[in-house]
C-alpha cells in the first residue's frame, strides 16, 4: 500500500499553481456527450476522478485524443447506445451526470450509483429525479440502477429545487439543453462549477442563461456543434494549499486562480490573522504571528464551502481559543476528527457542530484518510504537526488532488510517497 510520510512542522514558502477544477471537469466531460463534433477541453487535471469519467466515455465509444497533460480532444459524435459498464459508474459520485446528459442526447439512460457513502448518511438525488420526471422522463430507481426514459424529446418545464443541489443543478441543465421549449430552474446552486458547466454548453451552441443566479433558463436548441474550452481553475485545491500555508506558517502565492472565487475563504483566513493579498489571478498568504479563534458555517456558494471544512477545521486546531464550525451541507462531514484526535487536536462534535479547542502543536502519528476532503485535512495535520506523519488510503487524496506530493515539495514541505506492506482492504468510497 502506498502512504504519504510526512516530515512536519516545516514553513511553507514559494508558489504553487492550481490545476483545473475537479467538480467542474467531471460535469464538462460527461457533457460532451450532448455535443455533435469534436470538442478541445484544456486545463483538464490529472487526478484518478477524471480518468474515471474519460474511461467510461471511452467505453462508451467516444473518440479521446491526448494532446498534452492537460488538454484532450473529445468526440462523442458516433456513439449511439446510452450505455456503459456499472462496476467503473459506481466508483464515481459523478457518474450520475450520465442521467441527464443522456437523456437530453438519447433519450434514455441507464446509469448506476455510487454503491458507498462516506459522508451525509445517504446520498438522495430525489431532487434530480423529480426534475427529469417534470421534464417529461419516467424514472425508475432500484437497487442502486437508474433507469430514465422519455417517449420522445425531453419537455422544457419549471423546476423549483426544495433544496440547493450542485448535482440537480448540473444533471438538469444537460437534460434541459436539447429538450423542447425552455425549462426553468428555481433555487439553483451558484457554484463557480455551474457557471463554467453554462459556459462550456453555451460556447458549443447551448442556450443557457442566469447561471451563477439561483434562477437558471435553459432554452433547449436542436443540436450542439464542437469547439474548445478551458476548466476554471479549482477552488477547493486553491483553498486546500491556502490552508496548508496558514497551518504551517510562511509565505505562499497560490496561482492560476479566480480570487473572486476565494473571497470566502480568505476572508476567514485574515480574521485568524493571515495575511491575504489579491492579485489578478493569484493570491499571496502569509503567516508569521500566532492564528485566531473564528467561527465557521458551511452553506452553498458563496457561503464558506463544505469542501473546506475538514481542512479549515484543521487550521483551527492550532488556533489560539476556541472556534465553533457548524456543517450547513451534509450530515456527517466529521469522519476525520478520530484521526485529528490521534495526533492531540482537541475536537468535539455534536451532529453537525464541532467545538475545537486550539492546541499548541499537533503530533506525528499513523492516520487515515477517510474520504478525499478528510485526506486532504490529514496532510495539512501532518504538515503543520511536530514529528512524522504517515497517511493512509492516499487514493481518495488522488481522486481531487493533481501532483500534491510534487506541488509541496515545491514549497518546501517534507511529504513523500512510499510502499509500504499492505494492509486488510477497506471498502471503496466516493467523493
Ligand atoms: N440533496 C438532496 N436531494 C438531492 C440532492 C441533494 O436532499 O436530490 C441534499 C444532499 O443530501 C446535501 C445537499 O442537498 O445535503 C447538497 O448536495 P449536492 O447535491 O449539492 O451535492 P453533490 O452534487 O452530490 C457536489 C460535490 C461535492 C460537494 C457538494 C456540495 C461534485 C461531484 N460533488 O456534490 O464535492 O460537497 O456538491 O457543495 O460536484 C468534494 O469535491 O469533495 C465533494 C464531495
Amino acid at each position: 500500500m502506498t502512504k504519504y510520510v510526512i516530515n512536519g512542522g516545516r514553513e511553507l514558502n514559494g508558489e504553487v499553481t492550481i490545476s483545473g477544477a475537479k467538480n467542474a471537469a467531471v460535469a464538462i466531460i460527461p457533457a460532451v456527450l450532448l455535443v455533435n463534433g469534436p470538442c478541445r477541453i484544456e486545463n483538464i487535471p490529472q487526478i484518478s476522478d477524471v480518468t474515471m469519467m474519460l474511461n467510461i466515455l471511452q467505453e462508451m465509444g467516444a473518440e479521446i485524443k491526448t494532446v498534452n497533460k492537460h488538454t484532450m480532444d473529445i468526440d462523442c459524435s458516433a456513439i449511439t447506445q446510452a450505455e456503459a459498464t456499472f462496476d467503473m459508474m459506481r466508483r464515481l459520485r459523478a457518474s450520475y451526470y450520465l442521467i441527464g446528459a443522456m437523456l437530453g442526447r438519447y433519450g434514455k439512460a441507464t446509469v448506476s450509483m455510487p454503491g458507498g457513502c462516506n459522508f451525509g448518511g445517504v446520498r438522495p438525488i430525489d431532487q434530480h429525479v423529480k426534475g427529469f420526471t417534470a421534464m417529461g422522463a419516467s424514472v425508475e430507481v432500484k437497487n442502486g440502477i437508474v433507469c430514465a426514459e422519455t417517449s420522445g424529446r425531453l419537455h422544457g418545464a419549471n423546476i423549483l429545487l426544495d433544496v440547493v443541489s450542485v448535482g440537480a443543478t448540473i444533471n438538469l441543465m444537460l437534460a434541459a439543453v436539447l429538450a423542447k421549449g425552455k425549462t426553468v430552474i428555481e433555487n439553483a446552486a451558484r457554484e463557480p462549477h455551474i457557471v463554467d458547466l453554462a459556459n462550456f454548453l453555451n460556447s458549443m451552441g447551448a442556450d443557457v442563461r442566469g447561471a451563477g443566479t439561483n434562477v437558471i433558463k435553459v432554452n433547449g436548441v436542436s443540436h450542439l456543434h464542437g469547439g474548445f474550452y478551458s476548466i476554471i481553475p479549482d477552488q477547493i485545491e486553491a483553498g486546500t494549499y491556502i490552508a496548508a500555508a496558514a497551518a504551517t506558517g510562511g509565505d505562499v502565492t497560490v496561482k492560476n486562480v479566480i480570487p473572486k472565487h476565494l473571497d470566502c475563504i480568505t476572508g476567514k483566513l485574515q480574521e485568524m490573522g493571515v495575511e491575504v493579498t489579491e492579485m489578478d489571478d493569484a493570491v499571496r498568504i502569509v503567516r508569521r504571528d500566532s492564528l485566531k479563534r473564528t467561527n465557521i458555517k458551511t452553506m452553498p456558494y458563496p457561503g464558506f464551502p463544505t469542501d473546506m471544512q475538514p481542512q479549515i477545521s484543521t487550521v483551527l486546531c492550532l488556533a489560539e481559543g476556541t472556534s465553533v464550525v457548524t456543517e450547513g451541507v451534509w450530515d456527517n462531514r466529521y469522519k476525520y476528527v478520530d484521526e485529528l484526535a490521534k495526533m492531540g487536536a482537541r475536537i468535539q462534535v455534536s451532529g453537525r457542530t464541532a467545538i475545537i479547542e486550539g492546541v499548541d502543536a499537533l503530533t506525528g502519528a499513523t492516520i487515515k484518510a477517510c474520504d478525499l476532503r478528510a485526506g486532504a485535512a490529514c496532510v495539512i495535520a501532518g504538515l503543520a504537526a511536530r514529528g512524522t506523519t504517515m497517511i493512509e488510503g492516499i487514493s481518495y487524496i488522488e481522486r481531487g488532488y493533481e501532483d500534491i506530493v510534487e506541488k509541496l515539495r515545491s514549497l518546501g514541505a517534507d511529504i513523500r510517497c512510499v510502499d509500504m506492506p499492505d494492509e486488510p482492504q477497506r471498502q471503496e468510497q466516493v467523493s
